[in-house]
Parts: C-alpha cells; sequence; structure tokens
C-alpha cells in the first residue's frame, strides 16, 4: 500500500517548500462576462417595442453582449411595399444594442415566413428578383454593423425527406439560397452569414439535408460561414446534440445556438446540456435565447425563458452562469469577422495611369499584430473598375471595396500583401483605407 503524504500548509511553510495554489479564476455574475471569459457571446432576442420597459432594458444591458431583433429585421417589416424599406424598429434595436456595448445578429434576410403581402403574390424570375434586391438593400444599409446574418431561414422541411421545404422562395429554383448568400457577402463583406433552421438539434434527416448542403456550398466556393441551431426544446437537449453541433464544426463552419428556449420541469438541467455541449464545441461561437423574461416568450405559457416574469433569476440561468464559467476551449473563427483586431493595417496604392486608363496596385500592410484577413475601401471618384485580381471586390466606381481572397489573408505582423484593379476613367485622387478582420 501505497501513502499519500498530506502536509498543511503551515509544515511546507516551515520546510521551505513552494506550494503553488492555483485559486479558481473569480466566477463571472453575467451571462455575457462569462461567455466571454472563453471568447464566447451570450446574447438574447429583443423586441423594439419593449424598450421602455425598465425592468426589461435593466436586465438586457446587464446580462447580454448580443442582440437579434425578434421580428423588426425581418422581410415584412424592413420592406412592406416593394422598393420601399423601413428600418425604423431594426434601427431602434440595433442602435439601443450597440450603444450599450453589444453586438447584433442579423435576422432574417429570406424566410418563407413574414414575407410582405406583396412578396406572397410573387413567383418565378420576378420573384427572385425582388429577393435579391431585397438581400442587397438590407444587407448594405446594415453594412459593417451586423456581426452575422441569418442569410436564409427555415429553408429545409421537416419529417424525413431531408430536402427544401416548398415555398414560393423555393420555387424560384433550388439555388435561391446560395444566391442570397452570394449576394449578401458582396454587399457586406464583413458579416458572418449564416444559415439558421430548427428541428436540427440532433443528427436526423433534416439536420443532414442541411449538412449536405453546407458541405456542398464549403466545396464550391459559396460564402457561407456559419450555421444557427435555433434549439426551441422541450424538456431535455438530445443525447446527440453536442456531437450533431461537432459534424457541421467540422465542415469549417461556425456554429451558433440562436433562438434557445426550453420548456418542461428538467428546464435547468438542458439549459445546463445545451451550454456545455456549446462549450465543448470550439467552432460554438455563441449562444442566443429567444427572449428575456418567460412572459417575453412567443412559447405563451410555457415559462421556457432564463427570468421569470417579474424578471428574477431562475434555475435555469445559474444553470448556464454556471457552465459559461466551468469554462471550455476558445472557439475558432472564420476569417471573415467584424470583430476589430488590434494592431490594425494600412494601405498605400502605385498608380500607372495613361489617357483613359488605369491601373493600381494596392499594399496592405499588417501593424503591430498579424492579420487574418483584411478590408479596403476606397472612393474612385471618376474612373470604373474593369477587373481585380488578388482580392473579392464589391463595386466599380463611386465606393469600392476589397477584401482578401483565401491565399492572402493571413499578414504577418508588419509585412505586405498585394492586390490590384484596372480600370477606364481616371484612378488619381485613391485613398484607400485599411480595416482588419
Ligand atoms: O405587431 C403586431 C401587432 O400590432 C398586432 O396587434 C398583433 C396581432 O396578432 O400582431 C403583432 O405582430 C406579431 C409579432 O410577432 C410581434 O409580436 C405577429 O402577429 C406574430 O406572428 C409575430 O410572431 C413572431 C414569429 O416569429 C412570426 O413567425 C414572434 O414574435 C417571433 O418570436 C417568432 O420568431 C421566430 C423566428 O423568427 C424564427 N424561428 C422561429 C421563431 C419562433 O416562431
Amino acid at each position: 500500500m501505497s501513502l499519500v503524504p498530506i502536509m498543511s500548509t503551515a509544515a511546507a511553510a516551515a520546510l521551505g517548500a513552494v506550494l503553488v495554489v492555483s485559486a479558481p479564476a473569480s466566477a463571472a455574475t453575467t451571462l455575457g462576462a462569462a461567455a466571454a471569459q472563453s471568447g464566447r457571446y451570450f446574447g438574447t432576442a429583443v423586441a423594439a417595442g419593449k424598450l421602455n420597459d425598465q425592468t426589461y432594458v435593466n436586465i438586457l444591458n446587464t446580462e447580454f453582449s448580443m442582440v437579434t431583433a425578434e421580428n423588426e429585421m425581418k422581410w415584412d417589416a424592413t420592406e412592406p411595399n416593394r422598393g420601399q424599406f423601413n428600418y425604423s424598429g431594426g434601427d431602434r434595436v440595433l442602435n439601443q444594442a450597440v450603444g450599450n456595448g453589444k453586438r447584433v445578429r442579423g435576422h432574417a434576410l429570406l424566410w418563407h415566413q413574414q414575407e410582405p403581402g406583396w412578396a406572397q403574390r410573387l413567383e418565378g424570375s420576378d420573384l427572385r428578383q425582388a429577393m435579391m434586391n431585397h438581400v442587397t438593400q438590407v444587407t448594405t444599409h446594415y453594412r459593417g454593423k451586423i456581426y452575422a446574418w441569418d442569410v436564409v431561414n427555415e429553408a429545409f422541411a421537416d419529417g424525413g425527406s431531408g430536402g427544401r421545404r416548398d415555398s414560393n422562395l423555393q420555387r424560384t429554383g433550388n439555388d435561391w439560397i446560395e444566391a442570397a448568400f452570394r449576394a449578401a457577402r458582396a454587399a457586406d463583406p464583413a458579416a458572418k452569414l449564416c444559415y439558421n433552421d430548427y428541428n436540427t438539434d440532433s443528427v436526423n434527416a433534416k439536420s443532414t439535408g442541411i449538412y449536405n448542403m453546407v458541405r456542398d456550398f464549403k466545396a464550391r466556393g459559396v460564402p457561407i460561414d456559419c450555421v444557427g441551431f435555433q434549439s426551441h426544446l422541450s424538456n431535455n437537449a438530445p443525447s446527440d446534440y453536442q456531437a450533431n453541433l461537432q459534424r457541421f464544426a467540422d465542415l469549417g463552419v461556425e456554429v451558433q445556438i440562436t433562438e434557445l428556449d426550453i420548456s418542461g420541469s428538467n428546464q435547468a438541467n438542458a439549459y445546463g446540456a445545451v451550454t456545455r455541449a456549446c462549450m465543448a464545441v470550439r467552432a460554438c461561437t455563441g449562444i442566443t435565447v429567444w427572449g428575456i423574461r418567460d412572459t417575453d416568450s412567443w412559447r405563451t405559457g410555457e415559462n421556457p425563458l432564463l427570468f421569470n416574469g417579474s424578471g428574477a433569476k431562475k434555475a435555469a440561468y445559474t444553470a448556464v452562469l454556471d457552465a459559461l464559467n466551468a469554462g471550455g476551449p476558445g472557439p475558432t473563427t472564420t476569417t471573415t469577422t467584424n470583430d476589430p483586431v488590434p494592431g490594425g493595417c494600412t494601405a498605400s496604392v502605385s498608380l500607372n495611369q495613361w489617357d483613359g486608363g488605369f491601373v493600381a496596385t494596392v499594399e496592405v500592410t499588417a501593424g503591430s499584430t498579424a492579420l487574418r484577413g483584411w478590408r479596403v475601401a476606397t472612393t474612385l471618384s471618376n474612373g470604373t473598375v474593369t477587373s481585380s485580381w488578388s482580392s473579392n471586390r464589391s463595386g466599380t466606381s463611386g465606393s469600392v471595396t476589397f477584401t482578401n481572397v483565401d491565399y492572402n489573408g493571413a499578414v504577418p505582423a508588419g509585412q505586405s500583401t498585394e492586390f490590384g484593379f484596372q480600370g477606364t476613367g481616371s484612378g488619381s485622387g485613391l485613398t484607400p483605407s485599411c480595416t482588419a478582420t
């Protein structure tokens, strides 16, 4: 039998022993701060109409680091008449969030529900054009302000088919989802672009259909950065919840829990299990609950949230907070992010101008920190870009933006990479500005 020596602190000190006591890191006391310890966010859906409710706003400002507009950025709200855009509700939610140091998930650009009446009555190429215009207009309005967009919401059918849901959106052609992602990327290159759905919380026919789509998108270079798992659950998290998140992460996308609410008597345990699953998957970058108090929930009478109707913390709250504080591996991120990167970057241009045309070569130089990606914006007042290389471009004249391609986003501190473009007219007066992404 071996004896394990036990020594008191005093005895150890008397012997001159070095006693290393690793004090537990002091636990964070809010959801947002607890999630931030592992580089994650903790968010909630917010309704603009509740921003005058002081209890609601106090909890929002104290606990959450990410905000999703519950309804205000949807198609019926933002484009009630064709070509007439209304951002009042969405801006209200966004400005409240940003003004209080939070980031915003955009929800949702294209969804078969909450289509405005005029769009419900469209089909075919006319609808496709309206859909793409909607994506472009809304992402342009919010350009640079959205952490991640739910570009397409709930496009897959329930049940065993693993296929697409029928809708007028789907009937415009099977490529409508990738067309939407490409349009969103062109308009706001800094936002992460997500596909979002429900009943996808385990390995099942529906989630596998989505998995196959994401794998295909990644293989063909369709710009997708993340998959949202709504997670409207009852009583339990599925036993393969974490494994399901992980299989998507293994495709090279981030995963986010986007609309979490859980009913039933096992609620606190289930909330803890979902949170631990996200913490255990590196690419799970954050969790959003679908409302603050039980009385704010769309699931009337089911009390599925973390705060009761009076705003008091429930057992489910504590289960989530404890799971966040227990830590886990930090998340991995894709290079497309609008998180500010310390160190920054600079861009300088050298111009070869001739009568009627020009070639501009732009040097992007990393600051004191290595770049993971970069974005260069410039104004071209008297010329038009006809082609560009070593970058992704949005725009041809006026405001033109370039972002890195796969092979030149990573630039070591202090070092440079180049891209270029050519055009007709004049390229003089270019003053490119660089943002690390
Ligand atoms: O604002 C009007 C109000 O003026 C009117 O008097 C009242 C009468 O019904 O309706 C109000 O609008 C309602 C709106 O919520 C705001 O409360 C709509 O009828 C109602 O349909 C709408 O429900 C929203 C639902 O999406 C629409 O499908 C819920 O708030 C919202 O939580 C819910 O969120 C969805 C996600 O976007 C996608 N995933 C599922 C999730 C739950 O359904």
